[in-house]
C-alpha cells in the first residue's frame, strides 16, 4: 500500500485532503491525523473491521482498548448510559483538550475491538483544528490509538508516523508537530474517588480544582496490580533500540556518570535540558531550557525517536519532579528506561 502524507497547514488547499481522509475513513480504512497531544491512528469507531486495521498496522494486542475521538459534548450521550456529574464537570472545563474520560459505555453501541471486552470506553474531545475539523466532516466517532508502532514513542510529527506505519496505512494528515506532546490524561470516572489511569497533559492539580479528590497511583504501585486498569500501561513503551537509563538532573552527577561510561567503551546519547550539552556526550539531544516540564513535554519523544538514528549504545535521560505535568514526563521515562536508574560506581 502506497502511503500519502498531506500536508493540511494553513497553506494550501486542505478541503481536499479533508475529502480524501473522510472517504478513507468512510470506506472502513484508517487514517492518520493529528491532535494536540501526539498524532493519532484512526478509524470510525463503530464498524469492527475497519478497527481491527488500527490493530494491525501498530501491531498491537487486542487486550487495549482504544480511546473514541468525538467532536462535540453533545454526542457522549449516544455512547455513555448514565453520564457521571463529575465526568460533565471535566468535559465543560477541559473539552476540547487533553483529558479522556472513562465511563460505562451503552452495550452494542461501538465495535467490539475499541474495548476490548471491557464494559467502559474512553472518550475525548481534541483540541486541535485538524482533528476537529475532520471529526465535524465526518460526523462520526474514530477510534484513534496513537499512531506508532506498538512500543515505540508516540508520533509528535508526520515524520514520526511514516517512520513507523510507512506502506502500512493509506493517508497521514501533516498538521505540523503537535503542542503538547504528551498523550492525553486518562481518567476514570467509574470509581469513587476518580483515578488517574495514565498522566497527562491535564494533571492532577488541575483535576482536583474542578471535581476534588483524584487518585493518581504511583507507577510502582500500578505494576504491583495483576491486571492494570488502563491495559495499555502494562505492555513496553516509548523505548528506543538502545537501553535508557535515568539520571538525576545534575551536572556533576551526569559529569561523572559520562565519564565512566567512556571508559566503559560505550557511546553516549543525553537527553537533558540545554546546559547539558557542554558535558560533550556523544549526542545530545535537548529538553529544552532549563528544565521547562512543558517543553520537555514537547520534546521527548522526538529526541527518544532520534536516539534511534545515532549509534548511541546507552541513552541518559535527566528526570524531573512529578508536580504537574512532570507525573506525566516521568511515567513516560521510567516506561522507556523500563525503570532502570544509572547507578554511579
Ligand atoms: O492523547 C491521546 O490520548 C492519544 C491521541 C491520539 O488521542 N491517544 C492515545 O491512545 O494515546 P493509546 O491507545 O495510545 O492509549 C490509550 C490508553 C491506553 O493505555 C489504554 O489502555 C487506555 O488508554 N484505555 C483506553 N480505553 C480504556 C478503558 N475503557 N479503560 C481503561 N483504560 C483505557
Ligand atoms: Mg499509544
Amino acid at each position: 500500500m502506497k502511503t500519502s502524507c498531506i500536508s493540511v497547514n494553513n497553506d494550501v488547499d486542505k478541503s481536499e485532503a479533508y475529502q480524501q481522509a473522510v472517504d478513507l475513513l468512510n470506506k472502513g480504512e484508517v487514517v492518520a491525523f493529528p491532535t494536540e497531544t501526539v498524532y493519532g491512528l484512526g478509524a470510525i469507531a463503530t464498524n469492527n473491521e475497519a478497527v481491527n486495521k488500527i490493530f494491525a498496522a501498530k501491531g498491537r494486542p487486542s487486550d487495549n482498548p482504544l480511546i473514541v475521538h468525538i467532536g462535540s459534548i453533545e454526542e457522549v450521550s449516544t455512547y455513555i448510559e448514565e453520564i457521571p456529574e463529575i465526568a460533565i464537570k471535566c468535559m465543560e472545563k477541559f473539552w476540547p483538550g487533553p483529558l479522556t474520560i472513562v465511563m460505562k459505555a451503552k452495550k452494542d453501541v461501538l465495535a467490539k475491538s475499541v474495548t476490548a471486552g471491557l464494559t467502559t470506553v474512553g472518550l475525548r474531545m481534541p483540541d486541535h483544528p485538524v482533528a476537529l475539523n475532520l471529526l465535524q466532516l465526518l460526523k462520526q466517532p474514530v477510534a484513534a490509538p496513537s499512531a506508532n508502532k506498538s512500543g515505540k514513542p508516540s508520533p509528535t510529527k508526520a515524520e514520526h508516523v511514516e517512520e513507523d506505519l510507512q506502506g502500512l496505512i493509506p493517508l497521514i494528515l501533516d498538521g505540523g508537530p503537535t503542542g503538547i506532546g504528551l498523550e492525553s490524561t486518562v481518567l476514570d470516572v467509574t470509581v469513587n474517588p476518580p483515578a488517574i489511569l495514565r498522566p497527562g497533559g491535564v494533571t492532577k492539580e488541575m483535576l482536583e480544582e474542578v471535581i476534588g479528590e483524584v487518585n493518581q497511583p504511583t507507577l510502582s504501585q500500578q505494576d504491583k496490580k495483576e491486571t492494570p486498569k488502563a491495559p495499555g500501561m502494562k505492555y513496553t513503551h516509548y523505548a528506543p533500540n538502545a537501553p535508557v537509563y535515568l539520571i538525576e538532573q545534575d551536572l556533576p552527577t551526569v559529569e561523572k556518570a559520562i565519564e565512566q561510561l567512556r571508559q566503559e567503551g560505550e557511546i553516549i546519547a543525553l537527553l537533558a535540558p540545554s546546559e547539558f550539552e557542554e558535558l560533550q556526550a556523544d549526542y545530545f539531544f535537548s529538553f529544552g531550557q532549563d528544565g521547562d516540564k512543558d517543553e520537555i513535554g514537547v520534546k521527548l519523544y522526538d529526541d527518544l525517536r532520534a536516539c534511534d538514528k545515532t549509534n548511541a549504545s546507552i541513552i541518559l535521560a535527566t528526570t524531573t519532579s512529578t508536580d504537574g505535568v512532570g507525573a506525566a514526563i516521568m511515567n513516560r521515562l521510567e516506561k522507556a528506561a523500563g525503570g532502570k536508574w544509572y547507578q554511579l560506581k
